[in-house]
């Protein structure tokens, strides 16, 4: 391990960190990980400190996760969803944001549906600031639980090839998991639609194919995504049906895979379109493992940022 130090009050994405700062994570996910094996799940290491968890769009996992993180961490938390602030009433982001740092916030984890959301307050409040999704920009703690989950699976990352299938073009999972899985030495294929996976990836590092079964055979790990209904504004291919024939994990298609092959999927699943439902459920699926790690990330995440503070 490098003599590294984080030095960051805020987490906005993976693009911006160096692979000793994801490592220096990841070790860091390894020690509060354990804490989650003990009798008593809960350390002093944010005791004192406000969390705001504070998403203007929909979440399941990364709220639950990041609200048990601070609590694990003794931390206060305050959940704020879009539809229960007065954002509904015409405040805007900021003057919101404002409001909860007059309040002694000292972490706000943001979700929204804008790209750049979590970087703009970044760059106006004290409170560290942790991007919990911005539109399809970044999702940072996704990218690092998966990387820790194929870490703990496969023993290191450096070598892997890694296909990432579905919707990338508005996906901030998977911009999160290219620049991630890039850094620390994966080889990445993107695979789906011309029209969700445009060229323009390639300018990343990655290869781009629309040829699902050519692919599979050579993969350590495949990462599901869903198709992100609610970003489109056109029509992407001609029907799920056309979809799922093409590019969706099929019981018939995972035959395919190395039997050690990782099944990876961010949540939420739509099954039977981007993977078959019990595929999801099988074997070679880690999905569960994700969101068990997830929590050990962000109480990483939480306590590194956390624990920085600015004049
Ligand atoms: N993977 C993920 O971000 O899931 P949620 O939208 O449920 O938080």
């Amino acid at each position: 391990m490098s003599e590294l130090r984080w030095n960051r009050k805020d987490l906005l994405g993976i693009r911006e960190l160096s692979a000793a700062e994801i490592h220096f994570v990841l070790t860091s996910a390894d020690a509060f990980k354990q804490v989650g094996t003990r009798d008593v799940k809960k350390v002093p290491a944010l005791r004192g400190k406000t969390l705001v968890n504070f998403f203007v769009e929909p979440s399941t996992r990364t709220r639950t996760s990041f609200e048990l993180a601070a609590t694990r961490l003794s931390a206060d938390v305050i959940n704020i969803s879009a539809t229960t602030s007065s954002l509904t009433k015409g405040e805007t982001l900021k003057d919101t944001a404002k409001i909860l740092e007059a309040n002694h916030a000292d972490i706000i984890v943001l979700r929204h549906s804008s790209a750049g959301a979590a970087q703009f307050l970044a760059e106006r409040l004290r409170a560290s600031i942790i991007n919990a999704g911005d539109g399809a920009h970044e999702h940072p703690t996704q990218a690092l639980l998966d990387l820790y989950t194929i870490r703990e699976k496969k023993g290191s990352i450096a070598g892997l090839h890694v296909a990432i299938i579905g919707d990338i073009l508005f996906s901030r999972v998977a911009r999160s998991n290219i620049f991630g899985l890039l850094k620390l030495g994966a080889r990445v294929t993107l695979v789906g639609p011309s029209t969700l996976v445009p060229r323009v990836f390639e300018q990343l590092g990655v290869t781009i194919s629309d040829d699902i079964d050519a692919v599979l055979p050579t993969v350590d790990v495949v990462n599901l995504l869903r198709i992100q209904h609610e970003r489109q504004r056109k029509e992407y291919f001609p029907g799920l049906g056309e979809y799922i024939r093409l590019f969706g994990l099929t019981k018939a298609r995972a035959k395919l895979l190395k039997p050690d092959c990782l099944i990876m999927h961010p949540g939420p699943i739509n099954r039977g379109v981007e993977i078959d439902s019990e595929l999801a459920d099988g074997v070679q699926s880690v999905i569960l493992d994700q969101v068990t790690n997830g929590l050990a990330v962000r109480m990483a995440v939480l306590y590194l940022c956390g624990g920085i503070t600015t004049p």
